[in-house]
């Protein structure tokens, strides 16, 4: 079923406000706390975890952004552990924080601590993951991840020229973390380009590990998206299912710390560069990932520049303060099992070696010498 076209119906006391925002172009909706000055407010900012390189990155920037704004902010990280994130969230409220901008681990379980955030009036954006099964979420910002998956699926479907019937070629396909909202979107969005190839014998998949649908994502999920889970994973997959002389030819991976564990696996099976080596989809633009781009070793990162989510969400927190109204520029995606959420999404970026110098240097996120470019 198509995620994007699922048809979202808001019903009981969030029908006015689905409807009244259902208009697509940048809505508001405006904040509770117009009429307190906000100067010096403390901002709570719940990042997941260190170990994957891209939260690092979005915390850093927002706490830049926010003090330049004139707040003080309390960054958090919870070892993607959720009871830890829930008992941060709750120390950010018991500090009076004004605004919460949470990365969800497992946007399942913070309904109980953002009751308690609402009741003390706390304003609450979920940062690029949707918290899902509770009415105090006011906003969402994150890139269209649909559209993610969608440039993987379509970068394979080029790469192997599908469309024009070739094939068979060997896929194997990895999801995201099981509790990860994004995952399943991610997984959508590639697994509607690519399962029709499957069911037509283009792309077929040695290991047996694809899913019937995009709803039956979490079966090759990746926990926590660990890279050394991957890596496992794919090592079994290949001494299982090609040990008889055939090759992996494509591997649908959908981010870089995933591939960079399915990379590991592939070396020490013996794949190598410019012989064997498959097609390899990533997402982040992770430093290793992006390296090992310019070596051969990945095909393509779905780049997400997290300076732009940054500059977004520092600007909803202070409308929200300032009492301005909250840009949105999507009032009917993100349905979070209670009500859609105003949501403003971000583009992602197809990054690949040839366009590593154009995108990540041109624009600053990486330079030259950290690629170890000449
Ligand atoms: C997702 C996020 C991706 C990916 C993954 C691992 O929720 O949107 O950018 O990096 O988490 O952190």
């Amino acid at each position: 079923m198509k995620l994007r076209k699922l048809a979202i119906v808001a019903v009981g006391a969030s029908m006015t406000l689905a409807l009244a925002a259902c208009s697509g172009s940048p809505s508001s909706s405006p904040s509770t706390s117009a009429n307190t000055d906000n100067t010096g407010a403390l901002i709570g900012i719940s990042m997941p975890t260190t170990t994957l390189e891209r939260w690092n990155n979005d915390g850093a920037h927002l706490v830049d952004q926010l003090k330049g704004m004139g707040y003080n902010t309390d960054l958090e990280f919870a070892d993607n552990k959720p009871d830890e994130q829930i008992s941060q969230i709750q120390n950010m409220i018991n500090n009076n924080a004004k605004v919460l901008v949470i990365a969800a681990i497992d946007g399942t379980v913070l309904g109980p601590v953002l009751q308690t955030a609402a009741d003390a009036g706390i304003k609450v954006i979920a940062y690029d993951r949707l918290i899902n099964g509770t009415p105090n979420v006011d906003y969402y910002a994150t890139f269209d991840n649909y559209k993610v998956g969608t440039l993987q699926g379509q970068f394979i479907e080029t790469q192997l020229g599908l469309k024009d019937g070739k094939g068979p070629f060997n896929l194997e396909p990895f999801a995201g973390s099981p509790d990860d909202n994004n995952a399943k979107f991610f997984f959508a969005g590639a697994w509607d380009v690519l399962l029709p190839y499957i069911q037509k014998g283009q792309l077929v998949v040695p290991s047996g590990k694809s899913p019937a649908n995009d709803d039956a994502w979490q079966s090759i999920g990746i926990q926590t998206w660990a890279t050394a889970t991957a890596q496992s994973e794919m090592q079994n997959r290949l001494n299982s299912f090609y040990s008889g002389g055939q090759k992996v030819d494509v591997v649908l991976s959908p981010n870089d710390s995933l591939a960079l564990g399915i990379e590991q696996a592939l070396q020490g099976a013996g794949y190598t560069v410019g012989t064997d080596w498959p097609i390899i989809t990533g997402q982040d633009g992770d430093l290793a990932n992006v390296k090992n781009m310019l070596a051969g070793m990945q095909s393509m990162t779905v780049w997400k520049d997290t300076r732009q989510l940054g500059d977004e969400v520092s600007k909803m927190v202070d409308q929200i303060l300032t009492g301005k109204t909250v840009d949105t520029n999507d009032t009917t995606t993100y349905n979070n099992g209670v009500k859609t959420v105003p949501s403003y999404l971000l583009t992602p970026q197809v990054v690949t070696k040839d366009t590593v110098e154009q995108y990540l240097v041109g624009s600053g996120f990486y330079t030259k010498t950290q690629l170890g470019m000449s």
